[in-house]
């Protein structure tokens, strides 16, 4: 019988459990038995995890995060890691792996292909920054979840009259921040493709205060950057990615807008709580169906590929490159922020 692993690797995004049902239900169909690995590549490198039935899968479109678990190892930082990978496909029979994760673990991804380990990659964000697709499961749902935080700050800020200062995931891109700071009437939208200096966001402030206008929420995304910060000394993880709560950039923008402006400033992290709970429908169905497509690539023995989302359809597409390019906000979408906020 023929038989895949799979694995979560990163930080978890609501619709990974589609993805997983999505695999195991196109496997079942075709024979191949689906061993999940347990948190992302250290199962891969431990040999660690265990069988998936239909039974495992049923309904879990429903649930957040992943059954599989998640970690943030890196294969290539660890000693004999690729070794150890190829030596726990041989031991469990595996052909092949999906791996389920962002520019991190379809990098991995990427590179044991080229080893000689035949994998699939299934594009996870709520970042929404991998080019190749369309959209990333899992940024909807934050998005949706960002959206409503800055509805309710909205209240609390008009009462006191203050500056509310919301810092959103997405690390060094704000694709939250735009889609939930537009939906979510944000008066400023912040976002590290299109830096801003402290004097043109006060003159913001300023310009509402003058037209009466007694508070201001200003949606951040974490990545942004004020002149003079400086991310170098910040702690990494093992990809060599920020820790981007240590940056700050919400406690620090509040902090100087209170300083620059007199107004009472609060600033609010929303952190994990984006990525937690339920997917959206939108999450759900493209988690399946992306699962859906990535066990059919499995049944054909067609490797080294992603699978992503192009218009309404599902394609393959180069795994090589999407790990390669990081997709940003670009200038004709950011023209709504101009338009509607920071003015
Ligand atoms: O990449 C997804 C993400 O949620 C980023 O938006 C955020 O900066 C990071 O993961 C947080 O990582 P961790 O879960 O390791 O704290």
């Amino acid at each position: 019988m023929r038989k895949i692993g799979i694995l979560t690797g990163g930080g978890d995004a609501p619709g990974l459990n589609a993805v997983i049902r999505g695999v195991v239900e196109v496997c079942a169909k075709n024979d191949i038995q689906v061993f999940g690995l347990k948190a992302g590549w250290r199962g891969a490198i431990r040999g660690e995890g265990r069988w998936l039935t239909l039974d495992d899968v049923d309904g879990i479109q429903m649930v957040g995060g992943t059954i599989l678990n998640s970690s943030r190892t890196n294969v290539m930082k660890e000693e004999n890691g690729p070794e150890n990978v190829r030596a726990s496909m041989e031991k469990l029979g595996l052909e092949g792996i999906v791996a389920i994760g962002g520019d991190d673990t379809l990098g991995v991804a990427d590179k044991l292909t080229k080893m000689g380990m035949p994998m699939v990659g299934v594009p996870k964000t709520i970042d929404n920054d991998l080019s190749c697709t369309d959209f990333t499961f899992g940024f909807d749902t934050a998005s949706n979840i960002t959206m409503d935080c800055l509805e309710r700050l909205h209240t609390t800020a008009k009462s006191h009259m203050r500056i509310m200062v919301v810092e959103i995931m997405g690390r060094h891109t704000g694709w939250i921040a735009y889609q939930a700071g537009l939906a979510g009437n944000a008066h400023m939208v912040l976002v590290p493709e299109f830096p801003k200096t402290v004097d043109e966001i006060v003159s913001v402030i300023d310009r509402r205060t003058k037209a009466g206008k007694e508070y201001t929420v200003i949606a951040v995304a974490e990545g942004f950057t004020l002149e003079g910060m400086n991310d170098s000394d910040l702690p990494r993880d093992s990809f060599g990615n920020v820790d981007m709560t240590k940056k700050a950039i919400g406690e620090t923008l509040a902090r100087v807008l209170e300083e620059r402006t007199g107004q009472e400033s609060r600033h609010v992290v929303l952190g994990h709580v984006q990525r937690g709970g339920a997917p959206s429908a939108f999450d759900r169905v493209l988690g399946l169906r992306l699962g859906i497509k990535a066990g059919q690539l499995v049944v054909e023995k067609d490797y080294g590929n992603m699978v992503a989302l192009k218009g309404t359809d599902i394609v393959k597409a180069d795994l090589s490159k999407a790990v390669s390019e990081r997709k940003e906000v670009a200038k004709d979408l950011y023209e709504a922020i101009e338009l509607l906020c920071n003015k």
